[in-house]
């Protein structure tokens, strides 16, 4: 069976699932906006455009949603949809709470339609080369790994400068950054989590957060995000007994695995004069003491979130996104914010 889709809310989302889901096998029908000039633009993109989600529910070509709509509507939307037999996948964040996410999920299991959502962020090379670390255990006992986003670019627009919208930062790459975290090691528990979320340069919405936790599997991680730390930072480390690995680009491949030979043992009983002055640990390690390797090759496409969804609706294999691994990070956003409004730990799992 053909995924025929219909598009709801054509702004950038809405026009990148446009031009990126017929590569991965899915036809786009139709989509539909309450802006007139992006209804037009779908049809010049060769696609039916509606004024209303109505008339994109009633169409009966339309087998399957993708709801870009801002964070607010999703739950509307989707329940929406899966009341008209359609198959629901929506942007994340795919609901504003838990207990939203919960909502939708029993309107699609009510009606047998399928339930995803599009967390993209699973394929980014970044991510994964750090991944590739802890499976293959390149760096001995990983225990540390820090996600890292700042940037001086990170003004926010529109709809994400409202908390009604569902704006702020949290939402927008909080969900991205934590799922990424639980997806990377989704055999992990969170024994305890800690999270401070500020607003720096908006006033409704938060635009910087750090979250960390501490893992049962000894990894304690820490997320941080800004928009207003002006220098780009490494996008992930990942320090183990055996070894540090630096990513430094989001999109990955630069960077670098760093070893030495001496970790772990004794250093020569003396201190060294440095110009920072007297240190055993810190002084400048002698020349060929750390060795630099070269970052694995990471191979990855997003497409495969298309093709997956297309597959599942066909009988074949089982969703890459499982709303059970959503509403996981979900549950840690809602501890972050709480532990942000106490200024206390949260004992999760
Ligand atoms: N996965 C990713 O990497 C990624 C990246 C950016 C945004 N997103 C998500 O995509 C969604 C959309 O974000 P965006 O950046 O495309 O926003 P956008 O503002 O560019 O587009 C939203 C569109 O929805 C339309 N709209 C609003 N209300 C509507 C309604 N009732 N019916 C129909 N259309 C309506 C707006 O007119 C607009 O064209 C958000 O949930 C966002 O978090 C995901």
């Amino acid at each position: 069976m053909d995924i025929r889709l219909g598009i709801i809310g054509f702004g950038g989302m809405g026009k990148h699932h446009a031009k990126h889901a017929p590569k991965g096998g899915v036809k786009v029908e139709a989509a539909c906006d309450i802006l007139p000039e992006r209804v037009e633009e779908a049809k010049q993109e060769g696609i039916k455009g509606y004024h209303s989600v109505q008339e994109l529910l009633a169409d009966p070509e339309v087998n399957t949603v993708i709801l870009t709509v801002p964070n607010h509507l999703h739950k509307e939307m989707a329940i929406k949809a899966a009341a008209a037999g359609k198959h629901v996948i929506t942007e994340k964040p795919a609901a504003l709470s838990v207990a939203e996410l919960d909502e939708m999920e029993e309107a699609c299991k009510k009606a047998g339609v399928c339930f995803t959502a599009h967390q993209n962020r699973r394929w980014d090379k970044d991510m994964l080369t750090i991944k590739h670390a802890y499976d293959h255990g390149t760096l001995g006992k990983i225990f540390t790994i820090e996600s890292k986003l700042h940037s001086g670019n990170g003004y926010m627009h529109e709809w994400h400068l409202y908390k009604k919208y569902g704006g702020g930062m949290m939402y927008d790459w909080g969900v991205h950054l934590i799922d990424q975290i639980l997806f990377m090691m989704p055999d992990a528990k969170i024994k305890s989590l800690y999270a401070d979320v500020k607003n720096v340069l908006h006033e409704e919405v938060d635009d910087y957060f750090k979250i960390i936790m501490k893992l049962d599997n000894g990894v304690t991680v820490h997320i941080e995000l800004s928009t207003y730390i002006l220098k780009y930072q490494p996008r992930w480390l990942a320090g183990g007994d055996k070894g540090t690995m630096i990513v430094e680009n989001l999109g990955g491949g630069k960077g670098a695995i760093y070893r030495t030979g001496k970790m772990l043992e004794k250093l020569p009983p003396q201190i060294t004069e440095t110009e920072a002055g007297p240190t055993r640990q810190f002084a400048p390690v002698p020349p060929g003491g750390i060795v630099e390797e070269a970052l694995p090759k990471i191979e990855s496409d997003v497409l495969e979130f298309y093709r997956n969804f297309k597959d599942v609706i066909n009988g074949q294999g089982e969703l890459l996104v499982k709303i059970p691994t959503v509403r996981r990070v979900l549950t840690v956003m809602e501890a972050v914010m709480r532990s942000a409004k106490t200024g206390e730990a949260i004992f999760l799992e």
